[in-house]
């Protein structure tokens, strides 16, 4: 063995022992002044996302699969897990200084949780503590998404635009736990070692690739999306595109952000605002998208720039690589 080399490891190595906490007090940088209010928040949503990943894997042998009996505020029959996730993101958001409104896809309203202008910055923090949880029966993937804004005195009430989101992330509860987060300087992907129980970094600065080679959507509407959209869908079939389709938003842009291709939940003559949530699903899949180098629209308007007006609102969802992307709206618009 020579010398200087057994001293140096490889970058490689060195990255597997940055724990998430570790990077975003590493990112901190970014922000001068910064109180740490916001790690403190993050590190909320990791130990979340740890108590749901264990919950979820005890599901079936807890009993907690199935519907509850009852319905959400808009309208969709809640599993029990969706309650259980929501409680354990509630709970420990609540516990944490700083959070100033939570607003969640299983309550009715925005909660504001400290409406003080003492204590310095406050966040709000939007979230869907279940995604695709239909999965949950047949052991599919789900996930946890969110996205959080600084919250001005007086303005609790108040949702922002997703442009004003100071960071937004997902976790993917599949064949491991996968946290990916944006703080507004680039995408980052940390798994869970279970045997650790820390989130260690796997990629820093995730590039979405240039263009793809499948299409995420529900294909059974394609009856009802506009003439564009299916003019695009049949020229991605005589191009030799793969159809994927998990059934979960975050298992599909997952997918769609490390292999390229699109993801859309399309308006339809029956829903003609889509299906997918502005404050919990479209806007902070559209931040890590665009921070990831892909696009994220509504068809008419970047997701970022719609001018949210309730906290349940719907909103079309196209997003991905931004060549597949800037052919659908090509398409559309008759190019
Ligand atoms: P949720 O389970 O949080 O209500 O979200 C389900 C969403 C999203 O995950 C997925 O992309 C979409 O619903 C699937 O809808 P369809 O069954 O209509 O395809
Ligand atoms: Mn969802
Ligand atoms: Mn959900």
């Amino acid at each position: 063995m020579s010398g200087n080399a057994a001293t140096v490891l490889p970058l490689k190595q060195i990255d597997a022992f940055v724990t998430l906490q570790a990077h975003v007090l590493e990112e901190e940088r970014h922000f001068p002044g910064a109180t740490g209010t916001l790690s403190w928040i993050i590190s909320a949503l990791s130990i979340s996302a740890k108590t749901i990943a264990a919950k979820l894997k005890r599901a079936r042998l807890e009993d907690v699969l199935g519907e509850i009996g009852l319905e959400n505020v808009q309208g969709e029959k809640q599993q029990k897990l969706d309650v259980i996730a929501n409680n354990v993101l509630s709970q420990v958001l609540q516990g944490r200084q700083g959070v100033g409104v939570i607003g969640s896809e299983e309550d009715d309203e925005l909660l504001v949780i400290d409406a003080s202008d003492a204590g310095g910055t406050r966040y709000a923090v939007y979230f869907d503590p279940l995604d695709g949880s239909s999965n949950l029966d047949v052991g599919g993937s789900v996930g946890t998404i969110f996205s959080i804004f600084r919250c001005e005195p007086g303005s609790e009430q108040q949702l922002g635009r997703g442009r004003l989101q100071v960071a937004a992330g997902y976790v993917l509860y599949g064949s491991s736990t996968i946290f990916v987060l944006t703080t507004g300087f680039g995408v980052h992907m940390f798994v869970l070692d279970p045997a650790v129980g820390a989130f260690i970094r796997v990629a820093r600065n995730l590039r979405i690739p240039l263009a793809g080679k499948s299409y995420s959507v529900n294909e059974a509407n394609i009856e009802g999306f506009p003439p564009g959209i299916q003019r695009y869908l049949a020229e991605c079939r005589q191009r030799g595109y793969s159809s994927r389709y998990a059934g979960a938003m975050v298992a599909d842009v997952h997918r769609v952000l490390l292999k390229g291709g699109i993801f859309l939940y399309p308006p339809t003559t029956r829903s003609p605002a889509g299906k997918l949530r502005l404050m919990y699903e479209a806007n902070p899949m559209a931040m890590i998208l665009e921070q990831a180098g892909g696009m994220a629209t509504t068809g008419q308007q970047p997701i970022l720039d719609v001018e949210p007006d309730s906290l349940h609102q719907r909103v079309p969802v196209i997003l991905g690589s931004p060549a597949d992307v800037q052919r659908l709206m090509d398409i559309s618009a008759g190019v």
